[in-house]
């Protein structure tokens, strides 16, 4: 089986997910892309979709989903019991980094407005210690050095994502060697600094469930604890 494959197969899995007739938060990437194109047989079962990039939502709508403001959805006091979504690394706590496809923001948003977090990934993404992915940091554009600066500190490497502009119209800096012994409390501090939106590790609030695809099969991991 190839990546592509796994991810299709991950996806698939995550239509167990759904509660039947609500509004699902949609997140971004490959991964779910395939989760879009396995709701639009199924789109009947949902009445409508959050999401949290204008790429989902292109698909969303081109599969049939209604896409929904997600101010609106909570203004009238509606419920988004499930939110799916990719990521570039998960540990075995859940905690994952989140973002290479610049996205992050909306997807943090969109992640806490919404119960539970189901992750969807194939095997590649699961690892012991987050960090071998660079942290995806987004930034407003006037404090981008003073932000690289601090994260070198750190003892980071930041690079601007090239030729990219967040759905925001933000920069992207992607941190290569950070050494995250404390996922939380490093997404706390950064959370912190004056020009950073959002920090790509989700682990202050991690995923409920991973759904996780490799060519033994796929499982189904809840957190301790998790709304499983
Ligand atoms: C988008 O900003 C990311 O958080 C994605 O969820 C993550 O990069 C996973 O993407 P793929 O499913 O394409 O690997």
């Amino acid at each position: 089986m190839d990546r592509n494959e796994l991810k299709r197969a991950a996806a698939h899995a995550a239509l167990d997910e759904l509660v039947e007739g609500a509004i699902v938060g949609v997140g971004s990437g490959s991964t779910v892309e395939s989760f879009i194109d396995a709701l639009r047989a199924r789109r009947e079962r949902v009445a409508g979709a959050v999401s949290s990039s204008e790429r989902s939502s292109e698909r969303l709508r081109a599969a049939g989903i209604e896409v929904l403001d997600l101010n609106r959805v909570l203004a009238q006091g509606r419920d988004i019991p499930v939110y799916v979504d990719g990521a570039d690394e998960i540990d075995g706590a859940l905690r994952m980094i989140k973002g290479g496809g610049g996205a992050l923001t909306r997807e943090k948003i969109v992640a806490a407005a919404c119960g539970r977090f189901v992750c969807i990934v194939d095997a590649s993404k699961c690892v012991a210690r987050l960090g071998r992915f660079p942290l995806p940091v987004e930034v407003i554009p006037m404090a981008c050095e003073l932000v690289a600066g601090r994260l070198r500190r750190l003892g980071g490497r930041p690079a601007v994502r090239e030729g990219f502009v967040t759905d925001n119209g933000n920069l992207i800096l992607d941190v290569a060697g950070l050494q995250i012994d404390d996922p939380a409390g490093l997404e706390s501090e950064l959370n912190q600094w004056p020009g950073v939106v959002t920090v790509g590790l989700f682990a202050r609030s991690g995923a409920d469930v991973v759904i996780i695809a490799s060519p033994e099969g796929v499982e189904r991991r809840a957190a301790s604890g998790a709304r499983a």
